[in-house]
């Protein structure tokens, strides 16, 4: 398992730690993107340099849409010009965009070299960076190619998020609400008291301990670990069809509330899910519906990867901090959206 490091102001030292933890590196490629890189690339190559290392740099444009092929062979190739070698390795500074292409760069260049998680979001933070899934996405869908390949070291440091616009640092709050959902009763708590003044990095502790805690018992995703896509069919089908304006953690939000609303009227969810859900939603700035039709959603949703053949295996609310999976007839799913959707 990848060594966790949460700490404010902890970004300055990324060179000593890379030192101790990464014996045989000479040279990192820092790779992040044009948000990012002014405001933190200086900071993370001077400490590596200082300590040391080689450092290269490979900037993407910002957003979603940079989490594809072209990108990805940009990167590689990059990273062969600048000869960098099996023993060399790469530091994913960003959210979970750069994290997840970086991370499937990392993944695949010379069959796979290491790499540092640096996330700069609240969702990388208590998601992407941890439990090695990396991808990217293709006209057909989201994630749809990609790799788990663990980071050997994720370093968070609370600071980065003081940059972060409120949208994007509230659309974090989504993957949280998910882990509390699924999961604790504990971290639901925790949030609906934020007037009791619960510390931030206390909130992205918890989180990564009850991911972390999941990917141990199921790393590749064959059983409990598909519970951390709650919201996510959905959610994925309403970035594809907003053409990935809507942001990841928003759509994710609006997919939970679909699935958990459609739970609640067939019966087979507590009706207090339901509330505990849409009030933390909208105490967080969250939104509970998008614009699309249910046909639309189910036809955008049927290119997701947890489809197998006609069935697809889904994450159902059934009370407050527990979920269950539960495989169903993929044109069952149309129902759950009608129903998620409609009053
Ligand atoms: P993102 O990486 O696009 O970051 C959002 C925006 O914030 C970008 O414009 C970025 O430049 C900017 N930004 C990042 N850090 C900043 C900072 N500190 N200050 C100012 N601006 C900053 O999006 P995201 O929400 O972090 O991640 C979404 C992606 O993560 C999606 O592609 C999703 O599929 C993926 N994801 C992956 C996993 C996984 O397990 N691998 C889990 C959840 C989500
Ligand atoms: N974000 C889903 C997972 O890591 O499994």
């Amino acid at each position: 398992m990848s060594k966790i490091i949460i700490e404010s102001g902890v970004l300055k030292n990324i060179g000593e730690m890379a030192k101790e933890n990464f014996a045989n590196v000479k040279t990192f490629a820092v790779v992040s993107d044009d948000n990012v890189a002014p405001l933190y690339g200086k900071a993370v190559a001077d400490a590596l340099a200082d300590a040391g290392f080689g450092v290269i740099s490979y900037t993407i444009k910002a957003g979603e849409k940079s989490k594809n092929m072209v990108q990805y062979a940009k990167i590689q190739n990059h990273l062969a010009e600048s000869k960098m070698t099996r023993s060399d390795a790469i530091v994913a500074l960003g959210g979970g965009v750069v994290g997840d292409l970086a991370g499937f760069v990392a993944a695949t260049y010379l069959r796979g070299v290491e790499f540092v998680q640096v996330p700069t979001t609240l969702l990388a933070m208590v998601d992407s960076s941890v439990g090695g899934k990396t991808a990217i996405d293709i006209p057909a869908g989201k994630n749809l190619v990609g790799a788990f390949h663990q980071p050997k070291m994720v370093v968070c440091d609370p600071l980065t998020l003081n940059t972060l616009p409120t949208e994007i640092f509230s659309s974090g709050y989504a993957e949280v609400i998910k882990h509390g959902m699924i999961k604790s009763k504990k971290l639901l708590k925790m949030l609906a008291g934020k007037e009791f003044d619960i510390k931030l990095s206390d909130i992205i502790e918890e989180n990564i301990n009850i991911k972390r805690d999941i990917v141990s018992r199921d790393e590749f995703d064959t059983g409990e670990r598909q519970l951390l896509n709650f919201g996510h069919t959905v959610g994925h089908a309403i970035e594809k069809l907003s053409k990935y304006k809507i942001l990841h953690g928003r759509a994710v939000a609006i997919g939970m509330y679909i699935m958990t609303k459609a739970a609640v009227k067939k019966g087979v969810c507590d009706a207090e899910c339901l509330e505990v859900l849409d009030s933390l939603l909208c105490e967080y700035g969250l939104p509970d519906k998008a614009n699309y039709k249910p046909k639309e959603l189910y036809e955008a949703a049927l290119g997701d990867k947890k489809r197998m053949g006609d069935t697809i295996t889904e994450i159902i609310p059934r009370e407050v901090g527990f979920c269950e999976l539960q495989k169903m007839p993929v044109e069952e799913l149309l129902e759950w959206i009608t129903m998620g959707v409609s009053e």
